[in-house]
């Protein structure tokens, strides 16, 4: 059964939308509700998720005058392994949201078909989501109903941030980039990166984005001069970004079994007594937090995978230091990819294997997509800040 007519999909309108679309929010806990789950707060601007975005849209879905569904999409250009084609344009659908009530009619479906012919009318030759592994509604939703197919299983690793510096070793050197040389540093190494952005430069001239380090041995010289000098690169080096999506919006943990909050309580109270015994405390996470999402993570030479490490502590005295109350660090990386080793992470907070689906939406992609999802997970992707 379904709302027939009586379903309407239009463009979300800030000034009429926006209340509603955050009380629908706060009404939809994303996957399973026997798990902890994490609810976001916009900060009273629903669509913050995608405004980075080049181009981007917000539907909302309407019954009865009552606003019961939402979605977003973006769409960019990015690198895609393919032989007969390099770039292609990406559609990037996120936060679907139907009303708990109102589940199992078709809005879901209607909503993403909705949303795949703005981008068909954009030009867009794949679109593409992320979900959690055991989000079986969704699961169901984009591979059994809408023809998406597995893509690529990313790791999501979080480290909470304790109010005690991390220590860095003296082997390294760490130097903050400009932006022009930051840019130039990703075309020259990352280009070929796959879903690497043709817009890197808007990412790293955006006001969110903190800066870009690189780690190199202490006593060599960082040699770089842009691709098309001679450059002499130190023997190993490893560079990061950092992004600020606490300023953009906020999450809470939404349902927290008691394991979980003794364990906050009992971490925090042994940090106090015993500052030697070196447990990291486990933040509050039960009020609103921000996060630093660390991008673009690429290292060169065989001990650069310590100079990652040395990079992600930096960056967490950076959060620790910080006013914004910035409670977790989050990276994402390919699937098999061996950076995770070097990246410092709680397993417990961590998820080991975010699911990406995606869909060709023109003939000539449809037939090609097996050569995109059969290349190997092992290779390196790049995950856009904007899209977390
Ligand atoms: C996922 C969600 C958007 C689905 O919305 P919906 O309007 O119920 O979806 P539809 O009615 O269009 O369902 C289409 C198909 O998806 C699958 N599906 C949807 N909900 C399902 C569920 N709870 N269990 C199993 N399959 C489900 C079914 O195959 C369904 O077809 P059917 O009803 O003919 O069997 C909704 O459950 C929701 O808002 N969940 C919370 C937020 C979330 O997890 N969003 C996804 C983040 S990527």
């Amino acid at each position: 059964m379904g709302y027939g007519d009586q379903l309407i999909i239009r463009s979300y309108d800030a000034q009429n939308d926006r209340a509603r679309v955050e009380d629908l929010e706060r009404r939809c806990e994303v996957g399973p509700s026997e798990r902890v789950f994490l609810f976001t707060d916009t900060l009273g601007d629903p669509i913050c998720r995608i405004r980075n975005s080049p181009i981007y849209k917000m539907l909302v879905a309407e019954v009865d005058k009552k606003l019961v569904g939402v979605i977003q999409g973006s769409i960019k250009l990015v690198t895609v392994h393919k032989p007969t084609k390099e770039l292609a344009r990406v559609g990037y659908i996120l936060g679907l949201r139907v009303a708990p009530l109102y589940r199992r009619q078709g809005i879901g479906s209607n909503l993403v078909t909705k949303l795949e012919e703005w981008f068909i009318a954009n030009d867009v030759d794949y679109s593409y989501m992320a979900t959690e592994k055991d989000n079986e509604a969704s699961y169901k939703l984009f591979v059994d109903k809408l023809n998406y197919v597995m893509f690529r299983t990313p790791a999501i690793l979080v480290n909470p941030v304790s109010h005690r510096m991390s220590h860095l070793s003296s082997n390294f050197e760490l130097a903050k980039l400009k932006i022009d040389e930051a840019e130039s540093l990703y075309r020259t190494f990352m280009s070929s990166t796959e879903f690497f952005p043709n817009d890197i430069g808007n990412i790293l001239r955006n006001k969110l984005s903190l800066g870009t380090w690189v780690a190199y041995p202490k006593g060599e010289t960082w040699g770089y001069k842009g691709n098309n000098n001679n450059n002499s690169m130190p023997s190993n080096w490893a560079m990061v970004s950092v992004w600020n999506s606490g300023e953009v919006f906020k999450l809470r943990l939404g349902n927290a079994p008691l394991s979980c909050l003794m364990y906050t309580k009992s971490s925090r109270v042994i940090e106090k007594l015993l500052p030697c015994f070196k447990l990291p405390a486990m933040p509050n996470f039960y009020h609103p937090f921000g996060f630093y999402f660390i991008y673009g993570v690429y290292r060169e030479g065989p001990s650069s995978g310590k100079m990652v490490r040395t990079l992600c502590r930096f960056v967490h005295n950076m959060a620790s230091k910080a006013k914004d109350c910035c409670k977790v660090i989050v990276t994402e990386v390919g699937g098999s990819d061996t950076l995770r080793l070097h990246i410092p992470h709680w397993k417990l907070l961590s998820c080991p294997e975010d699911l990406w689906c995606i869909k060709g939406l023109k003939n000539e992609e449809r037939n090609s997509l097996h050569e995109l999802t059969k290349t190997p997970q092992t290779r390196a992707l790049f995950v856009d800040p904007r899209e977390v």
